[in-house]
């Protein structure tokens, strides 16, 4: 399973690259305006800390916008994945991108009907958000096992990558599902290196260590 972090905090890039988990990167406009930063810098910043696939975001409505939008995004790298909306419009923007062969990942998707159909347009990535749906008491993983089911059933060759992920247990259910990716934020990354067995193992063994005649 790819691990992708999400975030646009470049330090948070550095830090998880440097531990050797992550395999790219998640960005969204909210966490794009978190940063405080300009788009372009961020993405540019991100793109030298990672060879990784980065998902930069469009917010343009219509599809013409959104093309146009791409156009300069990946001009910044190329790894630069072009983030689009779930909606009808998105839907062109992604099958005129697949023709030219730039890649794309549909996000706010909260149906498995949904990712079929950016399946069909050629997304390259797809991303149903677990925990938006949790929020609403519906069963976000749900949705995952659904779309990994339908991908497997006719071959659709478009990455499951699960987003808004919250907790642990997402992504341990995530990878139980095969979906392709995970994109996690910073503290669940580091939720994920910890069990207090390890602490206190670790804890014990250099108390040993001071009876070791040096
Ligand atoms: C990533 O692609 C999504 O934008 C992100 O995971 C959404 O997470 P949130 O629901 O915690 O904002």
């Amino acid at each position: 399973m790819e691990l992708f972090i999400d975030t646009a905090d470049v330090n948070e890039i550095r830090e998880a690259a440097e531990m050797g988990v992550i395999d790219g990167v998640t960005t969204n406009p909210s966490l794009i305006a978190k940063s405080g930063r300009k788009f372009t810098d961020v993405l540019k910043e991100i793109v030298k800390i990672t060879d990784g696939p980065v998902s930069a975001e469009v917010i343009s409505v219509d599809s013409v916008g959104m093309i146009k939008e791409a156009g300069e995004l990946v001009k910044i790298g190329e790894n630069i994945v072009i983030k689009i909306p779930m909606i009808e419009e998105g839907l062109k923007a992604v099958k005129a991108l697949t023709e030219r062969e730039i890649k794309t990942n549909v996000t706010l998707v909260f149906s498995p009907l949904q990712a079929l159909l950016a399946a069909k347009a050629g997304a390259t990535y797809v991303s149903p958000f677990v925990g938006r749906l949790d929020d609403i008491a519906h069963d976000g993983l749900e949705i995952v096992d659904d779309i990994v089911t339908i991908y497997d059933n006719y071959g659709y060759m478009t990455k499951v990558l699960v987003a808004s992920i919250r907790n642990p247990i997402h992504l341990l259910q995530s990878a139980r599902m095969g979906a392709d990716v995970a994109t996690v934020p910073m503290k669940v990354i580091k939720q994920l290196t910890k069990h207090p067995l390890t602490e206190r193992g670790l804890e014990k063994f250099l108390e040993d260590w001071k009876n070791v005649p040096q």
